[in-house]
């Protein structure tokens, strides 16, 4: 609801598993409430158009571009980021790790989208196979690692996480 100036709305989220109240703007973008009133720095904006995948956030297990979706749709929902996606503190998740383990970012500037949406692929799309994964991450953008290392990455990550269905036998 905005206030009665008409310049700030009180919403509340759930983000990360925590609920949060928060006053924004009403043409606040989510990545703006996340980075700058959440402190949630791990969401970046590059493009700031929807055009390269860095500002990736999930909203109720959905991937949205947090440079352009309004911050007040994210309203009494379930909102994800690349912070949410360690299991504990100072523990990497298996995606996380095949990130590393597979030098998969150089500047980095891509790699918080880029983890954010290969979880939502393999928390939503168990079964794709490697031409739907490379599909669905052709949104992503990254200028410098090249996509090689990223997709395999993805790939050591959904084995660790035993996600793709065992062959049904013949
Ligand atoms: S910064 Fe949002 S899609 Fe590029
Ligand atoms: S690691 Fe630099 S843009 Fe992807």
């Amino acid at each position: 609801m905005a206030d009665e100036a008409g310049a700030l709305m009180h919403v509340a989220m759930t983000v990360n598993g925590s609920t949060v109240a928060v006053e924004i703007d009403p043409s606040e973008p989510l990545a703006q409430t996340l980075r700058y009133r959440l402190g949630l720095t791990g969401t970046k904006v590059s493009c700031d158009v929807q055009a390269c995948g860095a500002c990736t956030v999930l909203v109720d297990g959905l991937p949205r571009s947090a440079c352009t979706f309004l911050a007040y749709e994210a309203r009494d929902r379930a909102v994800l980021t690349v912070e949410g996606l360690a299991p504990a503190e100072g523990v990497l998740s298996p995606l996380q790790q095949a990130f590393i383990d597979a030098n998969a970012f150089q500047c980095g500037f891509c790699t918080s989208g880029m983890l954010v949406a290969a979880h939502a692929l393999l928390t939503s799309e168990a079964d794709a196979d490697d031409e739907a994964l490379i599909e669905y991450m052709s949104g992503n953008l990254c200028r410098c690692t090249g996509y090689l290392p990223i997709v395999s990455a993805i790939l050591v990550a959904r084995e660790a996480l035993g996600s793709r269905r065992p062959a049904s036998g013949g």
